[in-house]
């Protein structure tokens, strides 16, 4: 018989997005098909202390009664065996987690893991150094102005002139830095743009001021290293005015159609676009890539790229595979393998250079 792979799911951390990490990591357990992996868990309380745990769970006092332990070196120490596992599953949204931050520390391990690495990590939590790249890459996203609170602070007036003249209301203002809605806020009055700004300010010194974009809110899946595919595209319909932090987590009365049916033209380039997006941000093994298909003139604008999508077993992603042919154990093998040949490949592309 062969061996069984041994993949240590890390969970928790120290993100706004701590629970819903917890439901990732529960569903993806779940999934993980025992007759080929071993599960190990590693959660990482909300202060950012490593504990070894039996699983995910939401109950957190179990969670943390759980043994720490120190994580750097770990290469060539014997750490005992919660720490020891052939791949790892980082299962953590936003910052510390999502953005690089723990794809660095494995990398500095040399040990596998799933997802993007570092830059792409990074580049997808940022929102404006993505669209940056996006915009460079010739890739259509929502025309904003990138305000740095130090500017801001030093010449507001300035600022707010130029927000006045090139972007017409309604306007989205969001932190550059973070997700699940959290610090946004659709302003319909000029008069409120410096409150939604200090709102922004709250969570990052960079914040965004976005065109508002009329229209639906579409999702796509993507999966791979070099040759990444799309799903099919769902749809997000908020039952508030925006997919706002309510909508996602407190009500539950968001509808999700998955998949949803587009126009061929649409279809295709949507799944052109998401690719090409996953690409140009350097993105490997993941990538939920959620655009604004614009009402009347039928644009699409990629609005954002996350790297560690929600993995519930409701969430858009795995459900998204799984209407386009790819049921969620199955996907998780698939992400393990891209997780193990990236490894490869850089292992192989270190050595040349020796
Ligand atoms: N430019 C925009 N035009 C219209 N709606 C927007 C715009 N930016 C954000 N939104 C709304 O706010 C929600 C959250 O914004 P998003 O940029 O996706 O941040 P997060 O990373 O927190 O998900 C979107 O799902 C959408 O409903
Ligand atoms: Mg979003």
């Amino acid at each position: 018989m062969s061996q069984k792979i041994e993949v240590a799911l890390i969970f928790g951390g120290r993100s706004a997005e701590h629970e819903i990490s917890l439901v990732s990591a529960a569903a993806i357990h779940k999934n993980l098909d025992k007759t080929k992996f071993g599960v190990r868990s590693i959660y990482i309380t909300r202060q950012g202390l490593w504990k070894a745990v039996e699983g995910p769970s939401n109950d957190i006092g179990m969670l943390e009664a759980g043994r720490a332990f120190s994580f750097l070196p770990w290469a060539g120490r014997d750490e005992g065996p919660e720490l020891d596992a052939d791949i790892y599953f980082p299962v953590l949204h936003g910052p510390y987690g999502e953005d690089g931050t723990i794809q660095g520390l494995l990398e500095m391990a040399g040990v596998p893991y799933v997802g993007a690495g570092v830059l792409g990590s990074a580049l997808g939590m940022d929102k404006s150094a993505a669209k940056s790249i996006l915009r460079d890459h010739g890739l259509p996203v929502v025309p904003c102005l990138v305000i740095r609170e130090e500017d801001f602070r030093a010449d507001a007036g300035r600022l707010l002139g130029r927000i006045r003249r090139s972007l017409p209301l309604p306007l989205f203002v969001k932190p550059a830095n973070l997700g699940s809605s959290v610090g946004i806020t659709k302003v319909g009055d000029s008069k409120d743009v410096p409150a939604a700004l200090a709102t922004a300010f709250r969570y990052d010194t960079t914040a965004l001021v976005e065109k508002g974009i009329r229209g639906r809110e579409l999702e796509l899946s993507v999966l791979g290293n070099e040759t990444p595919e799309a799903s099919l595209p769902g749809e997000v319909i908020p039952f508030r005015e925006f997919y706002d932090y309510n909508d996602k987590y407190v009500d539950g009365k968001t509808t999700f159609v998955i998949p949803v049916e587009l126009a061929p033209r649409t279809l295709a380039r949507i799944r052109g676009l998401g690719i090409a997006a996953f690409k140009a941000l350097s993105c490997s093994g993941l990538a939920r890539v959620d655009f604004f298909l614009e009402k009347g003139t039928n644009r699409l604008y990629i609005n954002e790229i996350n790297t560690i999508p929600g993995f519930t077993e409701i969430s858009m992603y795995p459900k998204l595979w799984a209407a386009s042919g790819l049921p969620f154990p199955r996907l998780l093998e698939r992400l393990i393998e891209l997780g193990f040949a990236r490894h490869r490949n850089r292992k192989a592309c270190l050595e040349r250079d020796r």
